[in-house]
C-alpha cells in the first residue's frame, strides 16, 4: 500500500491590499505642550525631527478601539464582509495586557468570526512583518483575507522628563485588508533582525523589575514596590539614527530590486515615520527622482512606531499625493533592532 500523503494547501497565486484605513487620536499635542515638560525648543524639535506635533490617545482611544475604528475603514474600502477575514494580525508594543492577545478582542467586536487571531511584536517594523505574514497566509491558503493592524499606545510608554523621546512619540492605528490578487501587489517582504543592538531602543524595565513580583506570601495582585518607576522606552537617537541612514537604504534597495523595480517607477515611498532626516537621508541613498512623492506624516502624527506607515499610506491616497494602482516602496525599522521592506501597490 502507498504511503498516505497530505494533500497540501494552496491559495492564490498573488496577493495585494485591498483596503487601507486609520484612526488618529483627537488630543492633538503640539511643541509647545511638550516644551513644558522638557527643556528644548519648538525649533530645535522641528529641524531635529521634523514633527510639529502628535495626537496622544484619551482613556476611551484604547488600543482595541482605536484598532477597530482603523479596521473599519479598511474594511468598507476593501469592499468585503468582516466574515470574510481568515485572520487578524495585530502589531503593537504598547497593549500592556500581554494575555490574552489584544487581536482576539479586535476580531470579535469587528466580526470577523472564528478567525485565527494574534499578536505580534516587532516594533516599527510591525506593520511590514504582518504584510509578510498576510501574503503567506494567503497564497500558502490558510486565509482568504487578512486583517493587519499596527497600533500604538507610546503615549503610555513615554518618560514625559526624557528630553531624548519625550518629543517623537505618538498614539494612533492604520490598518490594511490583504487579499487574493490577479497581479502580483505585494514585493518580496525583506526582513531581518540584530538582536545585537537589542538594547539600542527598549522598555526601560521589565515588568517584574519595575514592580515586586508576587511571591508565596503576598500572593498575585499587590500594589507596586516602593518607589517603581512606570516603564518607558529609552532610546539611544545616535545609534539608531546611523543605523537607519546606513542599513536601511540597503534594505529598501533590495526591496527594489527583488520585486524587479527601479526608484523611478514608485508613485510614492513610504517610509517609517521615524524622523524627518532619516527619511531625508533615505531618499538620498536611493536616488529617488524628486517626482516620487514622499510620506511626511510625521510632521503632524510624531512616530507612531506598528502605525505610522499604514496611517501615511492613508493620508497620501486621501490627499492625492498618491493613487490607487500606483507602486509604493514601505519600510520599517525599529526596536529589537528589527526591519521589513517591500515594494506594493497601493490599494
Ligand atoms: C533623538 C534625536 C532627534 C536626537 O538628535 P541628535 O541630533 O542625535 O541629538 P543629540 O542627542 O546628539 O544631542 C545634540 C544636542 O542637542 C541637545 N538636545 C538633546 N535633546 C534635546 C531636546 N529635546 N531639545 C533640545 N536640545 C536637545 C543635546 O543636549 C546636545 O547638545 P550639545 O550639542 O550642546 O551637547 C535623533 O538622534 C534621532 O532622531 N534619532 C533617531 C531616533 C529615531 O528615529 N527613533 C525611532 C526609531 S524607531
Amino acid at each position: 500500500m502507498s504511503k498516505p500523503q497530505i494533500r497540501p494547501s494552496t491559495g492564490a497565486e498573488y496577493s495585494r491590499i485591498h483596503g487601507v484605513g486609520g484612526y488618529r487620536p483627537v488630543r492633538v499635542i503640539p511643541n509647545a505642550e511638550v516644551l513644558e515638560w522638557i527643556e528644548s525648543s519648538d525649533e530645535w524639535i522641528r529641524t531635529r525631527s521634523g514633527i510639529a506635533e502628535r495626537r496622544w490617545a484619551g482613556p476611551e482611544e484604547s488600543v482595541a478601539e482605536m484598532s477597530v475604528q482603523a479596521a473599519g475603514k479598511a474594511i468598507a474600502q476593501a469592499g468585503i464582509a468582516p466574515d470574510q477575514i481568515g485572520g487578524v494580525i495585530v502589531a503593537t508594543v504598547s497593549h500592556l495586557k500581554q494575555t490574552p492577545a489584544i487581536a482576539t478582542e479586535i476580531a470579535e467586536r469587528l466580526g470577523c468570526g472564528t478567525a485565527p487571531a494574534f499578536d505580534i511584536s516587532a516594533a516599527c517594523a510591525g506593520f511590514g512583518y504582518g504584510l509578510g505574514l498576510a501574503d503567506g497566509m494567503i497564497r500558502g491558503g490558510s486565509a482568504e483575507y487578512v486583517l493587519v493592524i499596527g497600533v500604538e499606545r507610546l503615549s503610555d510608554l513615554t518618560d514625559q522628563s526624557d528630553r531624548s523621546t519625550a518629543f517623537i512619540f505618538g498614539d494612533g492605528a492604520g490598518a490594511a485588508i490583504v487579499g487574493p490578487s490577479d497581479t502580483p501587489g505585494i514585493g518580496k517582504v525583506i526582513w531581518g533582525s540584530d538582536g545585537s543592538q537589542k538594547d539600542v531602543i527598549s522598555q526601560t524595565q521589565a515588568w517584574d523589575t519595575a514592580f515586586a513580583k508576587p511571591d508565596a506570601v503576598n500572593g498575585p495582585g499587590e500594589s507596586p514596590e516602593q518607589g517603581a518607576k512606570w516603564p518607558a522606552l529609552r532610546m539611544e537617537g545616535q545609534t539608531v539614527f546611523r543605523w537607519a541612514v546606513w542599513e536601511m537604504a540597503k534594505v529598501a534597495q533590495q526591496a527594489l530590486d527583488a520585486a524587479g523595480i527601479t526608484a523611478d517607477q514608485l508613485g510614492a515611498f513610504i517610509p517609517h515615520q521615524a524622523n524627518m532626516r532619516i527619511t531625508d537621508a533615505m531618499i538620498k541613498a536611493l536616488k529617488l527622482p524628486d517626482s516620487v512623492p514622499v510620506a511626511r506624516d510625521i510632521t503632524e502624527t510624531g512616530n507612531t512606531s506598528a502605525a505610522s506607515i499604514p496611517l501615511a499610506m492613508e493620508r497620501m491616497l486621501e490627499s492625492g499625493e498618491a493613487r490607487s494602482g500606483d507602486l509604493a516602496l514601505i519600510i520599517g525599522f525599529g526596536a529589537g533592532l528589527v526591519y521589513a521592506a517591500a515594494v506594493v501597490t497601493l490599494p
